[in-house]
Parts: structure tokens; sequence; C-alpha cells
């Protein structure tokens, strides 16, 4: 008999802690995901992509300042299923073994080097073999309509590549997919639950993080009729206990994170989500937010970091984003767009990349050019960037002094200590 999920965190109530505790804090790279847009849609573009010029995973020197000074714990590090398993071989065990050296010695780099724990991002909106007009472009993975899609057996059969691969990492956690949506819950849940039982069968015992349908917002977690989140995603049966749920959660008009303007406050709208996950004692990560440096967005950052770390259900977060940044003067700039674009409204931001972000902002600024959370990035105008005016007064307040910092990473947690204690 299979137990469900809910049916197996019940029975571990008892031997989780009651108390509110965030084991894991940190910020979102973005960078692998890069060079792919196309203004025509033209299908292959960018791929496979010059890794440090069009596509990085991370800057290693952004991450000695997020672990050494701002002892942060945790990196979500993206990249892009056509990368790893280039359309020419299908999406599977497969990989490019060049580009998948580049990105093991990225998340290395954070969890052995750094002693961090490093998230697995395919940023793929559960689609594969097309990502020229990401989110949108690219066949729904299990579409069995659609001839050219990938199956969901694929798609279970690259997250067991991927797993036999850093199983014996056990400060690797598994995403299983970057916001997906337009797409049943019930396929959904299908491709979620391949990829959970391909790693297990690989042997890995790292924990996953499952993401919810619609964006993975969390405000629209109930919300959806038959296919809202709160319907399906504990759904999910996981042999070993842990696997923890992924949210997303941005705080402007229409929950985009394309806005300069917060007004949408943090603890009403995850109410729902967060009696869900009570319901059905799920744990959860948000591992994107953010805001802008507008005085409403400060107020309601915090209000977001407080209402997660006054909540047992919330164990970890990573705020949007920080990624590549090099200062190279030279810079050749590439039209990139970069979309959010979540279930109540469609925002499409075009940016100028060059340097990766540069002094682009990955979220909330009405596509105003205020530099991201990587340390040393700057406005385009030479002023503070978001990681002067956001990450540090806000949301560096709200790291923990005291997160995990050895063991594998679990649905509860592990022994809190000071980085180096
Ligand atoms: C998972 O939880 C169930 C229900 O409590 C329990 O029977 C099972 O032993 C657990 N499995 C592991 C590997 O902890
Ligand atoms: C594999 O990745 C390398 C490095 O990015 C690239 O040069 C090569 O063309 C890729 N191969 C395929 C089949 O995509
Ligand atoms: C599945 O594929 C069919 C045929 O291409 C298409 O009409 C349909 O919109 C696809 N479904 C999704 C959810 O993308
Ligand atoms: C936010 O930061 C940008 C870039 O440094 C700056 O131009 C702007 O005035 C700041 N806004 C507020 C409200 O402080």
């Amino acid at each position: 008999m299979k137990l469900s999920l809910s049916a197996i965190a019940a029975a571990c109530v008892f031997a989780t802690s009651a108390s509110a505790t965030i084991f894991y804090a940190g910020v979102a790279e973005s960078s692998g995901e890069f060079g792919v847009w196309s203004a025509t849609s033209a299908k292959g573009t960018g791929l496979p992509g010059r890794f440090g010029v069009d596509y990085s995973f991370i800057s290693t020197s952004g991450i000695d300042v997020m672990v050494d000074q701002n002892r942060v714990n945790l990196f979500r590090v993206a990249f892009l299923l056509e990368r790893m398993c280039p359309p020419s071989f299908g999406l599977g065990a497969k990989f490019n073994e060049t580009h998948f050296g580049y990105f093991k010695e990225s998340i290395e780099y954070i969890t052995k080097k750094k002693g961090a724990y490093a998230i697995l991002d395919p940023h793929n909106y559960m689609r594969y073999n097309d990502p020229s007009s990401q989110p949108f472009s690219g066949s729904v993975i299990g579409n069995t309509s659609d001839p050219t899609a990938a199956t969901t057996a694929q798609f279970g059969s690259f997250w067991g590549e991927l797993a036999k691969r850093f199983a014996d990492n056990e400060k690797v956690i598994f995403g299983l997919q970057n916001e997906p949506h337009d797409v049943a819950s019930s396929l959904l849940v299908s491709n979620l639950q391949a990829a959970i039982d391909s790693i297990r069968r690989s042997g890995a015992k790292n924990l996953i993080i499952a993401p919810g349908n619609s964006w993975s917002g969390g405000h629209y977690w109930t919300k959806g009729g038959a296919d809202a989140n709160s319907n399906w995603i504990h759904k999910l049966v996981d042999p070993l206990n842990n696997t923890a749920v992924d949210i997303h959660e941005y705080l402007d008009q229409d929950f985009s994170g394309g806005h300069l303007a917060c007004t949408q406050d943090p603890a009403t709208n995850l109410a729902g989500v967060t009696a869900w996950l009570k319901e059905h004692k799920l744990k959860a990560f948000i591992t994107e937010f953010g805001g802008s440096n507008t005085t409403a967005c400060v107020t309601m950052l915090n209000g977001m970091l407080d209402y997660m770390a006054q909540n047992e259900e919330y164990i970890g977060w990573t705020a949007w984003a920080a990624g590549m940044f090099l200062s190279r003067p030279f810079a050749v700039f590439q039209l990139q767009t970069y979309e959010r674009i979540h279930q109540d409204m469609l925002t499409i931001l075009l940016f100028q990349i060059g340097p990766f972000w540069g002094p682009n902002s990955p979220c909330c600024t009405d596509s105003a050019q205020f530099g991201s959370l990587e340390p040393g990035s700057k406005a385009a105008d030479g002023g503070p960037s978001l990681y002067d005016t956001i990450w540090l007064p806000v949301i560096q307040k709200k790291v923990p002094a005291k997160l995990q910092w050895s063991g594998l990473a679990s649905v509860n947690g592990g022994t809190l200590s000071t980085k180096g204690a």
C-alpha cells in the first residue's frame, strides 16, 4: 500500500520540532538559463550556448561574499534542460558531459568548497525542446497529444540520472521543476511522481522540493477549481518521506515580480497555502520572492520573512535573484527577455542583458535598471543596487544566525549552528 505524503508526515509529526525554524536561507542564482531568448521564437536559439559568455551558473566571488560575510547556506542554481540534455539526445539519462561538468563544478563550489546547500533548478516551466520563448515555448513534458513532447518517463529518467550523480552529496537538494504552468495538475503530479520514484530508485536520499502548478504561486494555491494545487500536490508519495513543497510568491499587484510597487500583503496571501501545508503536515520552501527598494516593499519583505520565520511549515527560502556579474566595461549587450508571467496577468519585460544581469534587475522594478542581488552589482546610474538597498539592509537582517551547516538536507531540518562552529 502506498502512503500519501500527508499520511506519512502525519505519522511523523511527533518527531518534528513544533517550533518554527528556518534551516536554509539564501539566494537564487539566475544565469544558467540565459542566452536562448529569440525575438522571432527561432527554435534552437542560443543552444548549446557559450559557457561564461552566453550563460553561466555562479560567480564564485559572489558566492564567497554570500557565505563568508553574509552567512547564508542556500543557493538555488538555474540551468536549462536543453543544455543538459541537448534536443539531439532528447530528455533523459544521456547528458552533455561538458555542460554537466561546468554545472557540477559550480554545485561543488557551493557545497564542498563553501559548505552551503544547493538546489538544482531545471528552469523549464515543465516544458522541453524549445526554450526560445520561455516560459511559453516548448512542448509540455508528458503531453501525449504532442508527438514531439518528451514523455513523463523521460522526465523520470532525467531525474534518476541527475540524482545518481549527486547522491553522495547530502548538501544537494533536487528542485524538480521551475514554475509549471498551463498544464493539467494531474499531469504535473504524474511527472513529479515519476521524478521522485526515479530519484529514489537511483539510491539518492537527498531532499526533494516539488513545485506547485500555476507558476507555484502561494497566493493561488487553493484557487483554480479542480486543478488547484491544494487538491493535488499532497498526493505525491516519497518512500523516504523527504519531499517538501516549492512555492513562489511576489508582492506586486499581479504577483508577477515585474512591478516596482508592493501592494500584496504576504501574510494575507499565504494564509491559504499555509493552512493547506498544516492540514497535510507538509514543509515548504519559498524559492522565489522579492521586492524593490520602495518603503512599501521594505515593509512587505520584512513581513514575508517574519511570516516564514514564525510559521513552522516554512523551513527555507531563496530570494530572487543574484546571478553572474562580470565587470567588463566593453560588455557585448545581447537582447534577452526575462519574463515573469503568473496566473493573473501577463508581464513581459525586455531587458538588455550583458554581462549577465549587469545593472538589470531580476525582479520588481518596472524594468528600471537597479541592479540585482549579486554582491558588487550596481544600478545603471552607478547608484546602489538591490544588493545594497534590499539584500543588505532588509533580507540579510532576517538570515538566522544559526542555520544547518552539516548533514543531509531534510524536511525535518538538521543541527543548527553558526557558520564554522
Ligand atoms: C515514512 O513514514 C512512514 C509513515 O510514518 C513510515 O512508516 C516509514 O517508515 C517512513 N519511512 C522512512 C524511510 O522513514
Ligand atoms: C555540449 O556542451 C559543449 C559546451 O557547452 C558544447 O560545446 C557542445 O556543442 C555541446 N554538445 C551538444 C550536443 O549540445
Ligand atoms: C498538447 O499537445 C496538443 C497537440 O500539439 C496541443 O494542442 C495542446 O495544447 C497541448 N497541451 C498542453 C497542455 O500544452
Ligand atoms: C532605488 O534604487 C535606485 C538605484 O540605486 C535609485 O535610483 C532609487 O532612487 C531608489 N529608490 C528608492 C525609493 O530609494
